[in-house]
């Protein structure tokens, strides 16, 4: 099955079953932002207590904050936001859609990635076994030649994303005879900045009311608190400070669900360290991060990290986490190195020093820091993208399975009476009343165990159990596993202790320590 359609598939899959839902659906949704449903809701919450845990738990020296959504508008002019944040735009004159400049761009470039990898597929067709793929790739002259055009093509967009030159994004357009997918024409507009900034006003009166921002990141909800946590928690350099919270971007183009929404989810934790510091801890995070999506096991290959050749304005270095999506290699996470600006920045727009006495040195000193950053959303259709699978079964059946990482899976456990009379309903009800404590169990009674089963592959359940009419006697029940559809029959009395250490994020957090 084409990416692009197992995509659809996956779409469809989360507003079935529950996960994700357009955002005002009945008023025909709102672009680019989702509501999570029921299910949704539970593996997105357990995604970030792992993220939470694995932050605040496994390391002494970062504590979390929650910090407002609303603040004081200077900090967005302080942190290079009010000016600085913006995005290329170009609109198509004939089909009136508007575009990224630089993702038209990026496009191209992955156009002639995908024609280098259909070049080296047809050679591995023609030279079957005696296939050498390095040499193929470092001498064919077809290969060769569409890197050379690539790679120039990449030297002429970084110069002009890291000059800020809108002509040459525009010539670059013209020069690569890049069309609109909608219209297919090359009737271009000029490129113009677009500031991604939501605004609001607070006040009651148009007169009284300020221009305030929906944040787009909430690091700086931390570096505003840095000073308050330092000195209220006693806090000593090097230390970290941990947030989740919402974002909002006005994104030109939102695209592929919710990879890039106009509200989603930061989980961010920034580290302060001393200066000179910071080039070392950049690498500590960015195998530390590696680490935490490993830990989930969808394989290593489908990992990489993308180090920045246009850094930000307030980096000095940075690199993301990508993630084979079915669209491809895309940024979940970024780590990056920011320097001391946005300390600098703020104690300049404040008027107050924030700055660490250092007690060993008596020397103070702006704090450096390094960034991790992740989206939940994009996170959360990671595990979409890897768990959802369509498995032909030796039947002849399909069936279909989220393959979840169990700690991660909505419901940990599923309870079926066999029938709905003589007692077994009330003692899978006992059951369930004894291990929803520890864990999210489903009791279900409708349909065939076989109809009970495939609801909850579609879903991640990683275990069900079946009480039987032996149960009522022996006390045991037929407990069968999501991925190997194995069965066993087991005693009740060790249910608990057979799942919890499976479905619980501790057994992640030891993967990592
Ligand atoms: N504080 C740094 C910062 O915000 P970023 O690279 O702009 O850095 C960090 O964003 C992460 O936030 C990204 O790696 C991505 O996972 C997530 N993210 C950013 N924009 C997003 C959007 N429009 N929709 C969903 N997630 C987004």
């Amino acid at each position: 099955m084409a990416q692009e359609d197992v995509f659809k598939k996956i779409v469809s899959h989360c507003k079935e079953y529950g996960f994700v839902f357009p955002s005002s659906e009945i008023y025909d949704g709102l672009g680019a932002v989702y509501d999570y449903g029921q299910l949704g809701v539970e593996l997105k919450n357990n995604i970030k207590q792992y993220w939470w845990q694995s932050m605040t738990l496994l390391n002494e020296n970062i504590v979390g904050i929650d910090s407002a959504i609303f603040m004081h508008p200077t900090i967005w002019k302080a942190s290079g936001h009010v000016d600085a944040f913006n995005d290329p735009l170009i609109d198509n004159r004939d089909s009136k859609k508007r575009y990224r400049a630089d993702v038209l761009i990026e496009d191209q470039i992955a156009k002639y990635d995908e024609k280098v990898e259909k070049e080296v597929a047809k050679g591995r067709k023609r030279f079957k076994e005696s296939f050498d793929e390095a040499q193929f790739r470092a001498t064919n002259g077809r290969v060769l030649e569409i890197i050379a055009k690539r790679d120039a093509l990449h030297a002429r967009f970084a110069e002009a994303m890291n000059a800020s030159d809108l002509d040459g994004l525009k010539q670059i357009i013209v020069d690569e005879e890049i069309v609109c997918p909608i219209s297919g024409t090359r009737n271009w507009t000029d490129v113009r900045q677009f500031n991604l900034m939501f605004k609001t006003e607070m006040g009651s009166t148009n007169e009284g009311a300020s221009t305030i921002y929906l944040r787009p990141e909430t690091a700086q909800g931390i570096f505003v608190n840095y000073l308050n946590v330092q000195k209220t928690g006693r806090m000593k350099i090097p230390f970290g400070i941990a947030q989740i919270g919402k974002a909002f971007r006005n994104e030109i183009v939102a695209r592929q669900f919710i990879f890039r929404m106009r509200e989603f989810e930061q989980m961010e934790m920034q580290f302060f360290v001393k200066p000179g510091t910071e080039l070392q801890w950049f690498e500590h995070w960015k195998n530390s991060r590696m680490a935490w999506h490993q830990a989930l096991g969808f394989g290593a290959e489908n990992y990489r990290f993308h180090d920045h050749e246009k850094l930000a304005h307030y980096a000095n270095a940075a690199s993301d986490v990508e993630f084979r999506m079915p669209f491809g290699f895309k940024e979940v996470e970024g780590i990056h190195s920011r320097t001391n600006f946005d300390l600098s920045q703020h104690a300049k727009f404040c008027g107050k020093k924030i700055e660490y006495f250092d007690p060993e040195t008596n020397e103070s000193y702006t704090p450096y820091v390094v960034e991790t950053s992740i989206g939940v959303d994009r996170m959360f259709l990671s595990v979409m993208c890897h768990s959802y699978e369509e498995e032909a079964l030796e039947n002849g059946e399909t069936r279909t399975l989220l393959r979840l990482p169990a700690a991660l899976a909505p419901v940990k456990l599923a309870i079926f009476p066999l029938v709905k009379k003589d007692g077994l309903p009330e003692k899978a009800r006992e059951i369930m009343h004894d291990l929803q404590f520890h864990f999210k169990c489903a009791y279900e009674e409708k349909d065939s165990i076989g109809k009970r089963y495939r609801r909850h592959d579609a879903i991640g359940t990683p275990f069900c159990i079946t009480i039987d009419h032996d149960t009522l006697k022996d006390n045991c029940v037929t407990i069968r596993e999501r991925d190997t559809m194995r069965q066993e029959r087991v005693k009740i009395e060790d249910l608990r202790g057979i799942i919890e250490e499976k479905v619980s994020i501790t057994t992640l957090l030891k993967k990592l320590k």
